[in-house]
């Protein structure tokens, strides 16, 4: 194991920058002000609520993550965006239909005063948007010229001792990595020529991490997944992590399936659809948009159960996701899971998730949790991809060569010893065996 690294302490204000400023960073900044003013509580973030066990089970050392390790307090974020759409903090959130008035109404002078930058936008790789608040350049590199400007700019107004970004943004149409996004200077290149392969999303990622700022991206889109990005954020020692949050029915799926694995049951198929009526949705209802999302969707299982180690069990396995834009709905959408299940003998079975679920609600603590870890993963030395941050991604950014965790038990264990590391304490095990002596 590394060297235990020295943690800088969590001094001066964090900036939090998020792209995008729809439905869900609406509801991360309205959250966080929530909570500040003692309004509501943060359910669903680790960094706020959850402990973590130190030493034997008869020690009782369970402090608070928060206590454990030192990370920024909510009363030194602010907060700062960018989207095409201008409407301020209250307006977005009001729009996205998350939050009720009797959350958002006493709050709304703080939610107006976030108001978002013009954006790096084009509508050819987000095609059901459009919007004015758009930055205008000769190409593409210029653009992110400006976007450094505006970070800079953020950092010296708002008084921040560090940075991290957030990507928030709609989900992107579909596009692999090519020969634009090998190497710094093929990406650089590419954005001076004005390159369709490079979306806005990198030019955002880019900009984070020549500024030094850490990254991390809520949506499928490859962004910083690119091996010249990557390669930055290794060599500069600035952290990166995503692809998209994990919530909804890909957060239910991965609870299941490790369980259904665990005790060796077999699967057949697992068809998965959702309705929503969000502007996620309405973005989704695109193909190419859709087909990003469905990549990282589909991706999940596989890894999880290893058909090919069991082949008796999960070789057959039918795999389908649907996303339907139902505007009703708006963003409380339903998903409905059929579980093809077989057991002893080969008999069948079926499971039934029928989950009304609130996807913002659930990506917000996300949020919160990656701006406060990457932060202190930054303070920390802990350059490049950050797979200890699996936990919260569809589709975890992985180290080259490797391929990812989707088991949200191991990933959650994996994020829990990575703190007991950075705080100077033991892995824990769970082995047990000399229970009274060692006592894991
Ligand atoms: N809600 C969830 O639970 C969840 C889960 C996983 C992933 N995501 C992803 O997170 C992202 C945000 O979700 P949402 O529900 O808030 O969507 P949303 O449509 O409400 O908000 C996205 C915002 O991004 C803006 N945007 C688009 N392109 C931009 C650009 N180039 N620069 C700046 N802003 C840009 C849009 O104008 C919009 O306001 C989406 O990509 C979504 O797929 C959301």
């Amino acid at each position: 194991m590394s060297e235990q690294p020295k943690v800088k302490p969590a001094e001066g204000r964090l900036g939090v920058l998020l792209p995008g400023f729809g439905a869900v960073a609406t509801t991360v900044v309205a959250g966080v002000e929530a909570a500040r003013r003692g309004l509501a509580k943060p359910i669903g973030s680790l960094t706020q609520l959850n402990t973590i066990r130190l030493g034997k089970r008869t020690d009782g050392r369970s402090p608070l993550i928060r206590d454990f390790v030192s990370l920024a307090g909510l009363d030194d974020l602010v907060f700062g965006t960018w989207d095409p759409i201008p409407d301020d903090g209250y307006e977005s959130a009001l729009k996205a239909g998350v939050l009720e008035r009797h959350h958002l109404d006493p709050m709304e002078d703080f939610l107006r005063s976030v108001k978002p930058m013009p954006a790096v936008f084009d509508s050819a790789y987000v095609r059901r948007l459009d919007g004015p608040n758009v930055k205008k350049g000769a190409n593409k590199f210029e653009l992110a010229e400006q976007l450094r400007q505006d970070i800079r700019n953020f950092k010296e107004e708002n008084d921040c001792a560090r940075l991290v970004m957030v990507w928030c943004g709609s989900t992107e149409i579909f596009l692999r990595a090519g020969d634009a996004h090998q190497t710094l200077e093929a990406f650089e290149a590419a954005m001076k020529a004005d390159d369709p392969d490079i979306a806005p999303s990198m030019i955002y990622a880019y900009a984070a991490l020549m500024e030094g700022v850490p990254y991390a991206n809520g949506a499928p889109n490859l962004s910083a997944d690119i091996p010249a990005l990557e390669k930055v954020a290794e060599e500069r020692s600035i952290p990166i992590g995503g692809k998209d949050f994990k919530t909804g029915q890909t957060l239910m799926k991965t609870i299941l399936a490790p369980g259904l694995k665990a005790r060796m049951l077999g699967i057949e198929g697992w068809f998965s659809t959702n309705i929503l009526g969000n502007r996620d949705g309405e973005v989704l209802d695109d193909p190419d948009s859709f087909k990003t999302k469905e990549e990282s969707k589909l991706s999940v299982l596989e890894h999880i159960l290893q058909p090919e180690m069991y082949p008796d069990l999960y070789g057959n396995l039918y795999h389908k996701v649907r996303i339907n834009y139902y505007p009703p709905r708006g963003d409380n959408k339903e998903g409905w899971d059929n579980i093809d299940i077989r057991g002893w003998m080969g008999y069948d079975m079926q499971i039934k998730v029928d989950f009304l679920c609130r996807d913002s609600i659930l990506a917000a603590p996300i949020v919160l949790d990656l701006a406060l870890f990457l932060d202190l993963a930054s303070r920390s030395g802990m350059g490049g991809v950050q797979e200890w941050l699996s936990f919260y991604f569809k589709s975890p950014q992985t180290l080259p060569g490797l391929y990812p965790e989707h088991d949200i038990f191991i990933q959650h264990r994996k994020l829990k010893n990575t703190l007991r590391w950075l705080g100077g304490e033991k892995p824990l095990t769970h082995l047990g065996l000399d229970y009274g002596a060692e006592g894991e």
